[in-house]
């Protein structure tokens, strides 16, 4: 397959599957967190998709493109941890998560990914869903929404 073709099918992938998982949270309450906002991309449709929830972002750099920048107040800058941290501590609570955190290095992403999940289990709402690029750990694995094949993207349930 292209790096064309490949990619077309990751960002598909991205896409389905958080329309998929906004639809799946519409019985909950709770924020919505995108980690990693990178260029805005899954930010913009986010905020697109699930217009009545708060959209927290977390990234440790500020570079997306100017049309994306999230308000002050919901963009946790900095490392992951601490702010995963601080969002717990504040009390807030997750329905919909997406994990796109990364450096391109897959065994160091892998890693990073399995680090932050406890983390991650801090700040979501029971029965919250995680849409990820990575492998978490600790979280009861969903199918997702069909059509996406086994390990381009990942879908879990909080407890
Ligand atoms: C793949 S990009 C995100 C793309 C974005 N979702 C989009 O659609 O445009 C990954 C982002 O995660 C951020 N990042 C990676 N690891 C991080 C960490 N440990 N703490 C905070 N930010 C991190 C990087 O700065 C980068 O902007």
């Amino acid at each position: 397959m292209s790096r064309l073709d490949s990619m077309l099918r990751r960002l598909t992938a991205q896409r389905d599957g958080l329309n998929w998982a906004a639809d799946q949270i519409s019985p909950l309450t709770g924020d919505v967190l995108d980690m990693g906002l990178g260029n805005g991309r899954t930010y913009d449709h986010l905020r697109e998709i699930l217009t009545s929830r708060r959209i927290w972002v977390i990234d440790r750099v500020l570079q997306c493109h100017p049309s994306c920048v999230p308000p002050e107040k919901d963009f946790l800058q900095g490392e992951a941890k601490p702010m995963l941290e601080q969002l717990a501590a504040d009390g807030h609570k997750i329905a919909l998560a997406h994990y796109d955190f990364g450096f391109g290095v897959k065994e160091r992403d892998v890693a990073e990914a399995a680090a932050l999940s406890p983390v991650i289990a801090q700040v979501m709402a029971p029965g919250g869903i995680i849409v990820s690029g990575q492998p978490l750990t600790g979280f009861e694995e969903l199918d997702g929404p069909a059509g996406i094949p086994p390990g381009r993207y990942m879908f879990y349930r909080a407890e």
